[in-house]
C-alpha cells in the first residue's frame, strides 16, 4: 500500500502551529515587563482539533469562601485572567479590558463567566479578593487556592509566576507573572487567548466569533 502523500503538508502545518504557540507563550511569559511589546502577535490561536492542551480540572476557593472546581462553571464560557491584587497597573488594566469586553457583548455576556485567579494566595485571601474583584465588575469571580492548588492550575494553563524582591515598593515582594486572558469553551476546552494590549472591542468581537 502506498502512503497518502497529501497528509504530509497537514502534519507540517500542525507542527508549525504548535511551535508558533509555544513561541508566543515564551514571548509573553515574562508578563508585565513585556507590556511594551503591545500587540506584537496575533490575538491567540484556536486549538482547533485540540492539539494544544491548555486548561483542565482545578480546585480553588471563590471570594465568598466557597470551594469550587471547573464543574461549577460547566456550560459557560470562562474568561480567565491570572494575576495578583498588589499589581500596580497591568492586572487592573487587563481586568478592565475584560469588563469592557463583557459590556460590549451585551446580553451575550450572560454566557460568559469572568474569572480572576490570584498567583499570590499568601496575600490574596478570599476576603482580599472579594474587595478587589467588585471594583472591576459585579460578574467577576475571584479565585484563590493553596500553594499546591495554585501551582496545579498555573501548570495546566501554562502560567508563569514567581515571587520577586521589590525594593521600590513598601510591600515585601512583587510577583512576576504571565499576562494572558484565556477564553475557555462551555466544555472547559481551550478556545483562544488574548495578549496584553488587546482592546475590549477586539476581544468582544473575537469572543462573539467563537460563540
Ligand atoms: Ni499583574
Amino acid at each position: 500500500m502506498k502512503r497518502n502523500p497529501s497528509l504530509f503538508p497537514v502534519i507540517g502545518l500542525v507542527v508549525v502551529l504548535i511551535i508558533a504557540l509555544g513561541a508566543a507563550f515564551w514571548l509573553w511569559r515574562a508578563g508585565d515587563s513585556t507590556l511594551a511589546r503591545g500587540e506584537a502577535g496575533q490575538s491567540g490561536q484556536s486549538s482547533g482539533s485540540g492539539k494544544v492542551v491548555i486548561g483542565g480540572p482545578f480546585s480553588l476557593t471563590d471570594q465568598t469562601g466557597k470551594q469550587v472546581t471547573q464543574a461549577d462553571y460547566a456550560g459557560k464560557y470562562m474568561l480567565i485572567y491570572f494575576g495578583f491584587t498588589f499589581c500596580p497597573d497591568v492586572c487592573p488594566t487587563e481586568l478592565q479590558v475584560m469588563s469592557g469586553a463583557l459590556s460590549a457583548l451585551g446580553e451575550e455576556a450572560a454566557k460568559i463567566q469572568p474569572i480572576f485567579i490570584t498567583v499570590d494566595p499568601d496575600r490574596d485571601t478570599p476576603e482580599v479578593m472579594a474587595r478587589y474583584v467588585k471594583q472591576f465588575d459585579p460578574r467577576l469571580i475571584g479565585l484563590s487556592g493553596t500553594a499546591a492548588e495554585t501551582a496545579n492550575i498555573a501548570r495546566k494553563y501554562r502560567v508563569y509566576y514567581e515571587k520577586v524582591k521589590d525594593p521600590d515598593s513598601s510591600a515585601d515582594y512583587s510577583m512576576d507573572h504571565s499576562s494572558l486572558i484565556y477564553l475557555m469553551g462551555p466544555d472547559g476546552g481551550f478556545l483562544t487567548f488574548f495578549p496584553p494590549g488587546t482592546s475590549p472591542e477586539k476581544m468582544a468581537a473575537k469572543i462573539k466569533s467563537l460563540m
